[in-house]
């Protein structure tokens, strides 16, 4: 079965076309960065018009690059939820028509799942039930994956997510939007015990916090400019990432350890792409004797490939949407 997949949550507007949700036949991503980077962060209105602009280019050149035409897709699958309305009814709107004129179900997708999804791309022999850690833009949760598309919560942050965390702590050191991979470039030329920052404590066994590390990274950091001390951002950088590492890995590791490692471990999420936080859960998870997965580093980010892959199981579940599909900014996948 292949599926041509649309992706317009935030800043990417993307297309994929998918086969039995694990094969990738085409992967385009127009990334927006360009358009949002002068002003610090995505601008709603920016996005939405960038996203209509650019849905029709993305999926024709994602069906050029796959051999097909539209009617070869079996389904066509969008992007309803999490993430910016307008721009997630961009996406919605113009899947709507397109399968309404083509004539193929419409398959709505949670953006999360697809986040997780990206696991089924990378590692075609991964089934359920495993443990994900989910570190987005606005996610930072720990979940069972019981079975495709079901998930029961184990841990979340009770305040920032974690790449919410990278983008603030990147913009006191005056990198560009987004921080988080500007962070992780800058910090592999850094000494993460040039300083140290606090451990959160937090009453949630599972649970994360990153607000506490934030604060203390930017008053360090004032301190530092205060006392006219020249910044090392490679340190800072170094020590900021690995905190954020730190934290998640140990997490994770209490969660493997409680369960007696019965299960293993996998990554989603845009922050999932980061170097340092790939090497602690790596070794963390040989320590503890599980398998980590995780998606190739290009899968992480915003795409639609992992739409795609989301879509073909919720498919399998009987779930298609009608003309009366709407976007759901503020969905849940837990
Ligand atoms: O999953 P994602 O692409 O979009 C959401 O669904 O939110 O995640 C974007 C987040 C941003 O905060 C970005 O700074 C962060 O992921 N991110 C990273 C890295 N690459 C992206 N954070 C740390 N290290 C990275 N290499
Ligand atoms: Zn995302």
């Amino acid at each position: 079965m292949r599926i041509l997949a649309l992706e317009s949550s935030c800043d990417e507007t993307a297309a994929a076309v998918i086969e039995d949700g694990r094969k990738i036949l085409s992967n385009v991503i127009f990334s927006q960065i360009d358009l949002h980077a002068m002003y610090g962060g995505v601008v709603p209105e920016i996005a939405s018009r960038a996203h209509m602009e650019a849905c029709g280019r993305v999926t024709r050149q994602a069906l050029s690059e796959a051999g097909m035409a539209l009617e070869d897709a079996d389904a066509l699958a969008v992007t309803k939820g999490p993430g910016l309305v307008g721009a997630l009814l961009t996406g919605v709107n113009f899947m709507k028509g397109l399968a309404y004129a083509a004539g193929k179900p419409l398959i709505p997708v949670n953006h999360i799942e697809g986040h997780v999804s990206a696991n089924f791309l990378t590692s075609p022999e991964l089934e359920p039930p495993f443990l994900c850690l989910v570190v987005s833009g606005g996610h930072s949760h720990l979940v069972l994956v019981e079975a495709f598309g079901v998930y029961r919560l184990i841990g979340q942050t009770v305040d920032d997510a974690a790449g919410e965390a990278f983008d603030k702590a990147a913009r006191v050191l005056g990198i560009p939007y987004p921080g988080g991979p500007g962070i992780d470039r800058l910090a592999e030329e850094g000494n993460p015990r040039a300083y140290t920052l606090p451990r959160p404590k937090i009453e949630g066994r599972y649970d994360y916090s990153f607000s506490g590390v934030k604060t203390a990274f930017l008053n360090l950091v004032h301190r530092l400019e205060q006392n006219g001390e020249t910044l090392n951002k490679a340190d800072l950088a170094a020590v900021f990432r690995n905190a954020v590492a730190e934290q998640l890995t140990d997490k994770a590791e209490l969660l493997l350890r409680d369960r007696g490692a019965d299960l293993p471990m996998a990554m989603a999420g845009g922050v999932s792409a980061n170097r340092e936080l790939r090497r602690q859960m790596q070794a963390m998870c040989d320590r503890v004797g599980v398998r980590l997965y995780m998606p190739a580093i290009g899968l992480c980010t915003d795409n639609a490939a992992m739409i795609g892959s989301a879509a073909y199981y919720t498919y399998l579940k009987g779930e298609t949407a009608g003309p009366d599909l709407n976007a759901e900014p503020a969905l849940r996948f837990v």
